[in-house]
């Protein structure tokens, strides 16, 4: 009886102290959580990394309506900082204008192509790269932890699905089609087994990489794990700077994660190398020997 009583007393402060420890615990772990949100960075959310499009650009009759375009698309995208330079020592009011409008993070500086170096953006891609490399915190901002470098030329059209599908999905070397380039219809990787083993391309299908500039992205890790740059020539590509640059960031075959290949048909282009005809200004005078004026703008604006 009197060890019943003692071991029934015991028992209490037994269950007395665990419930003390639970409380207690209970109390610190409310401590321990924070009381203003916390924003979770995990390998699945893909969403959260920032797009960062590269645009050489340049003056031309049709850059302004151009740059408009491609502006008007780019405004839908979010967590998106585009970076355009300007083939010229100056930068352009009337596209920082454009710019302005888009209300995206955007870096607009002018870099005139330097000799030995063609006059196609390739020396503005590399002072891009080279101020990605600088500024990568400054890009990213507070919320981003990873990003994403398109190389987005000023002429294309885009899908808005290019960006939001494709492009912010890249862990390492996104491909995908390219309408209207290369002297055909379309280019696209060949795609087996869910692996690239080839390119379906007309124009020089040997390269370790035959894509159109428009057809790639990379995870920003790539660039910044790396000092490639777009050089003066590119034997390899043929004189197309892609596969060169590609190479020189240490990618291969196997790195390549092929986007929009999945159906069997009707599958869908989301960019095309399309080219804006420069128009047929008309002379006022077609029979003077005289240099013809500058066409009358009536107080607008226009590149000509
Ligand atoms: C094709 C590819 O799509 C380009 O990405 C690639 O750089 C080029 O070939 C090449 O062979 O190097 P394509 O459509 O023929 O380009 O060339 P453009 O669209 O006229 O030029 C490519 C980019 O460079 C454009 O964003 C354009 O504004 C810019 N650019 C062009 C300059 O900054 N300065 C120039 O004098 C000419
Ligand atoms: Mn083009």
């Amino acid at each position: 009886m009197r060890t019943m009583n003692k071991l029934r007393k015991y028992g209490i402060y037994v269950l007395f102290c665990m419930l003390l420890f639970a409380m207690v615990f209970q109390f610190s772990a409310d401590l321990r959580q924070p009381s203003y949100p916390v924003f979770k960075l995990s390998e699945g959310n893909m969403t959260n990394r920032m797009i960062i499009v590269v645009t050489p650009t340049y003056k031309r009759m049709t850059r302004i309506p151009d740059m408009l375009r491609m502006a008007n698309t780019l405004s839908h995208i979010k967590d998106l900082h585009w970076i355009i330079v300007e083939d010229g020592n100056k930068t352009v009011p009337a596209v920082r204008d454009i710019l302005e409008r888009t209300k995206l993070p955007y870096t607009y500086m002018g870099h005139k192509t330097i000799l030995g170096y063609p006059r196609r953006g390739w020396y503005q891609r590399t002072m891009a790269l080279k101020y990605i490399r600088s500024n990568t915190s400054q890009i990213l901002g507070k919320d981003h932890e990873e990003g994403v470098v398109y190389f987005g030329d000023d002429d294309n059209s885009y899908d808005t699905r290019l960006f939001t599908e494709y492009i912010r999905n890249v862990k390492t070397l996104g491909i995908w089609a390219v309408g209207l380039v290369g002297g055909t219809v379309v280019e696209a990787p060949k795609v087996v087994g869910g692996k690239v083993t080839a390119f379906n391309v007309k124009w020089n299908p040997k390269r370790r990489f035959a894509v159109d500039m428009a057809g790639f992205a990379v995870n920003l890790k790539v660039v910044l794990n790396s000092d490639a740059v777009f050089g003066t020539a590119c034997k390899r590509g043929g004189g197309a700077p892609e596969t060169c640059l590609l190479e020189d960031m240490g990618l291969e075959r196997e790195d390549i994660e092929p986007f929009g290949y999945e159906k069997d048909k009707d599958r869908e282009i989301l960019v095309w190398h399309t080219k804006t005809s420069t128009p047929n200004i008309v002379k006022s005078n077609k029979n003077s020997t005289k240099k013809a004026p500058p066409p009358d703008t009536f107080g607008y604006f226009v590149e000509a």
